[in-house]
């Protein structure tokens, strides 16, 4: 009975940094931050713009100050609380900096060479092959074990990541004594596997060179409706979810995850009729569901007040946990401590 008053269990803690480069898609949405906003009465959710790793490849200052903002804005504008949430830009907080040093020094270089990101982002950026995306995955762990979070939600891109997030926590773990909580990957349950929509076999991704291939959030709805008309399907002209009608599919997947609807209800709703109809249907409902989004993110925007008050305070609270883990692996490190 005593320790029940004594010890405060805590929520399991989810933590995931998101770039500010180019408008997430309605594919990151449907399938990572859809699911924050669902996930925070269960979790201690941890959500921030990782805006240090988006100079790894060469940005241009305004535009990168205007995308942090609206990244920022777009966290809160999708749902998040930040009652419920630590919601804050990385680079307000200069620990995940200082982290990442001592991290690095704790990684080995061919750790980070069999990194497939850094492999194919150097094949992409020949001329500017510099440290920092080579160092790209301790800042990561930075980020994630400042925090001591339990879980991070990734998608197959970061798997490697996290997975060496962990090497490096148990190595430091074990040479210096426990100092990081090991993070697990999340597999969410209820993530939509969203399709480009010119090349189904495809991601639906923001770097992809045809607009058309995928939504923005930002998009309007007559942008929303276009880009589904021509959506690539196939020349059956049946709504039914089947092996080789990845087009097809793609869009029931779309139109499920928003509607709820399984797929035996939605072959149910458009038997008997073309694609044209789907299509519309699914680009009103995708249009419908971003609606809200975009009303509060020109809200946001046009508040910079209010938002320059949401990330300070997002910022003073992750640099007060974040400094307590610092202090932690430095002193466990050998540095001389000021207090
Ligand atoms: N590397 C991630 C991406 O590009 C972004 C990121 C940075 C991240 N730090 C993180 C994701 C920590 C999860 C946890 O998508």
């Amino acid at each position: 009975m005593e320790n029940q008053n004594t010890e405060i269990v805590r929520k399991k803690r989810m933590l995931s940094l998101i770039q500010p480069t180019g408008t997430p898609t309605l594919g990151n949405y449907l399938g990572a931050q859809r699911n924050w906003v669902r996930m925070q009465d269960e979790f201690d959710g941890i959500y921030a713009v990782a805006d240090l790793h988006a100079i790894t490849v060469r940005q241009e200052p305004a535009k990168l100050r205007q995308q942090i903002t609206e990244m920022f804005a777009l966290l809160l504008a999708i749902g998040l609380d930040p009652e419920k949430n630590l919601l804050f830009v990385q680079s307000h907080v200069p620990a995940h900096s200082q982290l990442c040093w001592l991290l690095n020094c704790n990684t080995q270089f061919g750790e980070l060479s069999r990194m497939t990101q850094f492999k194919d982002k150097s094949a992409k950026h020949a001329d500017n092959i510099n440290l920092g995306l080579f160092a790209y995955p301790s800042l990561m762990a930075a980020d994630i074990l400042l925090y001591q979070a339990d879980y991070v939600p990734v998608g197959a891109d970061q798997k490697q990541h996290c997975e060496l997030t962990r090497n490096i926590a148990e190595r430091f773990n074990g040479i210096y004594g426990n100092t990081f909580t090991i993070p697990e990957p999340y597999i969410m349950k209820t993530c939509a596997r969203v399709r480009s929509l010119q090349d189904p076999t495809k991601k639906m991704s923001k770097s992809d060179e045809n607009v058309n291939s995928y939504i923005s959030l930002k998009d309007d709805k007559d942008t929303i409706l276009r880009k589904f008309r021509r959506a690539v399907t196939d020349s059956e002209a049946c709504v039914r979810y089947a092996e080789g009608k990845d087009g097809i599919n793609n869009l029931m997947e779309i139109y499920s995850a928003i509607t709820n609807k399984s797929y035996d209800e939605i072959e149910a709703e458009f038997a008997g009729r073309g694609y044209g109809d789907f299509k519309t249907a699914v680009g009103e409902a995708v249009a419908e569901e971003l609606r809200p989004i975009q009303e509060r993110l020109a809200v946001l925007m046009n508040d910079k007040a209010q938002l320059t008050q949401l990330m300070k305070d997002g910022a003073e609270k992750a640099q007060y946990v974040a400094a307590k883990t610092l202090a932690k692996a430095q002193k466990k490190m050998g540095y001389v401590m000021l207090k």
